[in-house]
């Protein structure tokens, strides 16, 4: 089975994803940790966010893998462990532009289809239902209200040490949620057959819930 979530920022995709992952036994794939590790690696090599033939050849000499150490999903670029470097604001600021490099899509795409391979999966991102995995059993589409998701993020950021004003949290995320759903290629959008949740005043058990529901109710027919 594969069960495809999309949505804007932190609407709760991976949290939730990774609960139903571990109840049932499916593998999960966090595609903007893909997209987030692209933008490390042209960092890293400093590399112009834009400058796409560069990245590409950037992302064939640092291959990126996602892996579960002792339970936990973790990212590897080279061989070395970005799971926090990936989540800084500075990544958070510019994965938008490097998501948006068509070249970059195709190659990430093509990865995560063949990481879906043929076991049961459950894959987050903006463009799972209606490009990368298309067939999808059960497609969900996760919204929340901007202010909310900032909240949320904000009590991320400080888990991580990272202090952040609210409102420019905010600010970033409606911006990020912009260039999401306005880029040529596989902008955000809710495919015509995903079930939308609007996960505002949802605690993370009900969002699991409804999910799991959905999910089940597919598996006995
Ligand atoms: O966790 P958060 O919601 O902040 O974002 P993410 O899921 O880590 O995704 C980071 C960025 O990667 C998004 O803002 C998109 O620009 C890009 N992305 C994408 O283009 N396509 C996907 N399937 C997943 C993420
Ligand atoms: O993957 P995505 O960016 O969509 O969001 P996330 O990283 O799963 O969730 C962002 C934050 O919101 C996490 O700290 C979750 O614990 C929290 N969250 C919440 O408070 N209530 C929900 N219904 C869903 C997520």
């Amino acid at each position: 089975m594969q069960v495809a979530i999309d949505g804007p920022a932190s609407a709760g995709k991976s949290t939730v994803a990774k609960i139903v992952a571990n109840k049932l036994n499916f593998i999960y794939i966090d595609t903007g940790a893909m997209y987030r590790a692209c933008t490390l690696i042209a960092k890293e090599n400093g590399i112009d966010y834009g400058d796409e033939s560069k990245i590409l050849t950037a992302i064939d000499q640092n291959p990126i893998e996602l892996k579960s150490v002792d339970g936990a999903q973790k990212v590897f670029v080279a061989d070395k462990d970005v799971s926090l470097a990936i989540r800084t604001p500075e990544i958070t600021a510019n994965v938008s532009q490097v998501s948006a490099l068509p070249g970059v899509r195709e190659k990430m795409v093509s990865l995560q289809r063949h990481m879906a391979g043929k076991t049961d999966v459950i894959m987050d991102g903006r463009d799972i239902g209606t490009t990368v995995l298309p067939n999808a059993e059960v497609k969900i589409f996760l919204v929340a209200s901007a202010h909310s998701r900032a909240q949320r993020r904000l009590l991320d950021y400080a888990e991580k040490g990272i202090h952040e004003d609210l409102a420019k949290i905010e600010h970033d995320i409606e911006v990020r949620d912009y260039k999401d759903s306005h880029r040529k290629i596989s902008p955000l959008k809710k495919a015509a057959d995903a079930i939308e949740l609007d996960t505002t005043n949802m605690t993370i058990e009900e969002v699991t819930a409804a999910i799991m529901a959905k999910i089940l109710e597919k598996r006995a027919k």
